[in-house]
């Protein structure tokens, strides 16, 4: 079958070749995809054809997609979600894996996800919704400092403020309200209880009627080793066995995903997808653990896909087509055991002012057969490959299958992908060193 795929970073680049390893695929197009995608992973993966298109025009990604005629859609960002391309897909009759723009609103909005949670008993910060600067005003005394100021809509990251005191959380929403932060104004701002904690990503399959455990993961937001200095879209990010143990996962498909599944079909709404659930596992008493929800996104995690999706070992045909048809629960979701993860190498200056189009050397340098390199922001610029963006490459590695009793599946996964990015280079090039950190002194 042929299928098309919407985005162009380093998750859709994971999804291509996913796609290319799937038994039931002859043909991949990736609308607009970027240089890796176009190449193929060097040495692992099919080259993709590309076809030109802006992601947030809706009527030009429903152009494609006509023009195309493949007999799966599949959407990786938010933004097309949030315009509602899924709904007009499905209008004209295609197959398409994502959920539509009205089930997406547990993304795109964080007041929608927020009184849902609290509608439905799904454990998540305290908080307040205000429309106005007197309103948080008015409820910022009930907040103890640290306190979060959101703002309600897509802001790619930056629409998290932390604040120390009451008076900086006024100006973070005055900033939100007016535009200056995010360059839109908000209607809604939303305050919230600071949660201390540790941060898993969970990622369930969900069919309309169903959710099941795909995988966990740990995203490391911030730029800097030891979790310093300014956030980013993710500089890296892993995933193993023994990142959850079974009964939280079950916990958290219980009382979080399928609760989600289960009261948005009541809504009529139903939602199709990935929901990837941003938890805060909070300490409780007696060494328990409290989770609860930070946020909601209905897509796939960016660094987190490229990691989970070299562990895949199902087809990924089938999950898109179960989320679609609604039989996820006969669905035999198998991973490669061991851990995997995905080390960012970035622009010198990201999440600031970067430069691009600098070459990109020693892509050729990967020769380990449990590394992928995946492309996040690059272009082909005559003849050779350059950077195209804040966040650049994806180095991938997987531990092998079979290691010595005693070794670190996270260590060996680490140890490939960082030996790799030692081979590769460009003017300026960062990434974080200590990535995994947290799960290393766990004992993954
Ligand atoms: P979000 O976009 O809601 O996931 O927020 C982005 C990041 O801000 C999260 O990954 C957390 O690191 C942090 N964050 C968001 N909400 C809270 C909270 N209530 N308490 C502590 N940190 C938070
Ligand atoms: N890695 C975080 C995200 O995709 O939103």
């Amino acid at each position: 079958m042929k299928v098309l795929v919407i985005g162009g970073g380093g998750r859709e680049h994971a999804i291509c070749w996913a796609l290319g390893r799937s038994a039931r695929v002859t043909e991949v197009v990736c609308a607009p995809g970027n240089a890796g995608i176009a190449e193929g992973a060097r040495g692992n993966g099919r080259p993709v054809r590309c076809a030109p298109v802006v992601v947030g025009d809706l009527a030009a990604m429903v152009a494609v997609v006509e023009a195309e005629r493949p007999a799966l859609t599949v959407v990786g960002p938010e933004l097309p979600l949030s315009l509602g391309l899924v709904d007009e897909l499905m209008r004209r009759g295609f197959r398409v894996f994502g959920p539509t723009q009205a089930a997406a609103q547990l993304e795109t909005s964080k007041s929608f996800a927020k009184e849902f949670m609290r509608l439905h008993g799904i454990p998540t910060a305290g908080y307040a919704v205000c429309t106005s600067l007197d309103e948080v005003r008015q409820e910022l005394p009930r907040f103890s400092v640290p306190v979060v100021v959101k703002a309600d809509g897509l802001a790619a990251g930056k629409g998290v403020v932390i604040c120390q005191t009451h008076l900086q959380a006024e100006q973070a929403a005055a900033e939100m309200f007016s535009g200056v932060l995010l360059g839109v104004t908000e209607t809604y701002v939303v305050i919230e209880e600071f949660l201390d904690g540790e941060e898993v990503s969970f990622f369930a399959l969900c069919d309309g009627k169903h959710a099941v455990a795909l995988a966990a993961a740990q995203d490391h937001k911030r730029v800097g080793e030891g979790d310093s200095g300014p956030n980013t879209g993710g500089m890296g990010a892993y995933t193993g066995d023994g990142l959850l143990s079974a009964e939280m996962e079950q916990w958290l498909l219980k009382n979080v995903a399928q609760v989600v599944v289960d009261e948005m079909a009541i809504e009529r709404t139903p939602f199709h997808g990935i929901l990837f659930c941003g938890m805060m596992m909070v300490p409780g008493q007696n060494g328990t653990t409290q989770p609860m929800v930070l946020e909601f996104n209905t897509r796939f995690g960016d660094p987190e896909t490229q990691a989970i999706l070299m562990r895949l070992e199902t087809d990924i045909v089938d999950l898109f087509e179960a989320a679609i048809d609604g039989s996820a629960d006969r669905l035999e979701i198998r991973m490669r055991p061991g851990a995997s993860v995905c080390v960012i190498a970035a622009s010198g200056g990201y999440p600031g002012k970067y430069v691009s189009g600098l070459p990109i050397g020693g892509l050729d340098s990967v020769g380990d057969a449990d590394v992928v390199v995946f492309h996040s922001g690059t272009a082909m610029k005559d003849g050779a490959i350059v950077t195209a963006g804040g966040r650049v490459l994806g180095v991938t590695a997987v531990s092998r299958a079979a290691l010595p009793a005693g070794t670190s599946v996270l260590q060996d996964a680490l140890g490939k992908a960082y030996a790799a990015l030692g081979g590769i280079s460009f003017e300026g090039m960062q990434y974080r060193r200590d990535i995994g950190w947290r799960a290393l002194r766990d004992g993954l």
